[in-house]
């Protein structure tokens, strides 16, 4: 289904170049997977990819899954729409607003959209919100949000057989939302590499459960990874002044676009426990640049972040 697709793997490296890691000895490459395609960038090609190849996603009338208004998973699952002729539905959590830039794309792909309350929302998980939406289109694949599951986690082991061919490393970081991309990057370690997530949300250690019970799904075991729980910079979808600085300051010293909802505050994070002395002077870290730059529109429209370039 997805052959004949122009995706660009393996993805390549860039080393960061930055004052801060030549004081401390430690080397940084960014494994650039915002480089996969323009519209399926990043982890979420990752993760979709097997997800919607499938054979109950490839069978099915449309696909369907859930999101903010400004969802990066939204956003590739109706590039994807748009790319192999189906059908989507997004059940967006907020409302309509013809400006917002992510639900005008969601839109130009062709997305239907169904903008729920905070508290409709909350009920995704209900089988009788599931019939309802199997009611309304009959034969849809159901993807959850974030694109969690186990065959997503098929797609982020690609990255680590890649880098395999590719470098030879001691740490791989990413930034942490549903836990999918933690939980892949860790279960296909056989390597043992140290593995490690910055969580974007606050509050998030219920993300051990998700990781943990993919991982069983997948493996029958858990593999090790560490969390990082304490730089969500207020929370989900914010910005602190502390990490919106970090980002300026990031992208105008190593000439790559992170954005700070996911990448910003993984890097900030990482970057606080170099200036700490808890990684060894030599110590070669991969980050994976999950993508998301498409926000950035958004958080501009809104006013919360505005990259200088
Ligand atoms: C840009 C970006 N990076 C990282 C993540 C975290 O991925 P996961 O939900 O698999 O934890 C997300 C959310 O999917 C994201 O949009």
């Amino acid at each position: 289904m997805f052959t004949d697709l122009k995706i660009q793997v393996p993805s390549p490296l860039t080393k960061i170049q930055h004052p801060l890691l030549d004081q401390y000895g430690i080397e940084c490459v960014f494994k650039r997977d915002d480089l996969l395609h323009p519209w399926l960038s990043g982890n979420k090609w990752r993760k979709l990819k097997y997800t919607l190849s499938g054979a109950t996603g490839q069978a099915s009338s449309c696909w369907v899954s859930f999101g903010g208004c400004f969802s990066n998973h939204l956003y590739a699952l109706a590039g994807a729409g748009q790319l192999f002729n189906k059908k989507t539905v997004g059940i967006i959590r907020g409302e309509e607003d013809p400006n917002n830039p992510t639900l005008q794309f969601l839109y130009k792909m062709g997305m239907t959209c169904h903008f729920v309350t905070r508290e409709q929302y909350k009920k995704r998980h209900h089988i009788a919100y599931e019939q309802l939406i199997d009611k309304t289109y009959p034969g849809a694949f159901l993807i959850p949000e974030g694109g969690y599951s186990v065959a997503a986690m098929q797609g982020m082991a690609e990255v680590v057989q890649e880098l395999e061919q590719q470098i030879d490393y001691d740490v791989l970081c990413c930034a942490v939302g549903s836990g999918t991309t933690l939980a892949g990057l860790a279960c296909a370690q056989k390597n043992k590499k140290r593995v490690i997530g910055f969580a974007a949300l606050k509050n998030a250690s219920y993300l051990h459960e998700s990781i943990q019970s993919l991982q069983r799904e997948k493996a029958g075991c858990v593999y090790d990874y560490d969390l990082e729980l304490d730089y969500h910079g207020g929370g989900f979808g914010r910005v602190s002044a502390e990490v919106a600085d970090f980002t300026q300051d990031f992208v105008a010293r190593t000439g790559i676009t992170i954005e700070p909802i996911y990448l910003g505050k993984t890097l900030f994070g990482l970057f606080d426990k170099i200036k700490r002395g808890q990684f060894e002077a030599q110590t070669r870290i991969v980050v994976l640049h999950s993508g998301g730059l498409q926000g950035l529109a958004g958080l501009a429209y809104r006013n919360l972040f505005h990259l200088q370039r």
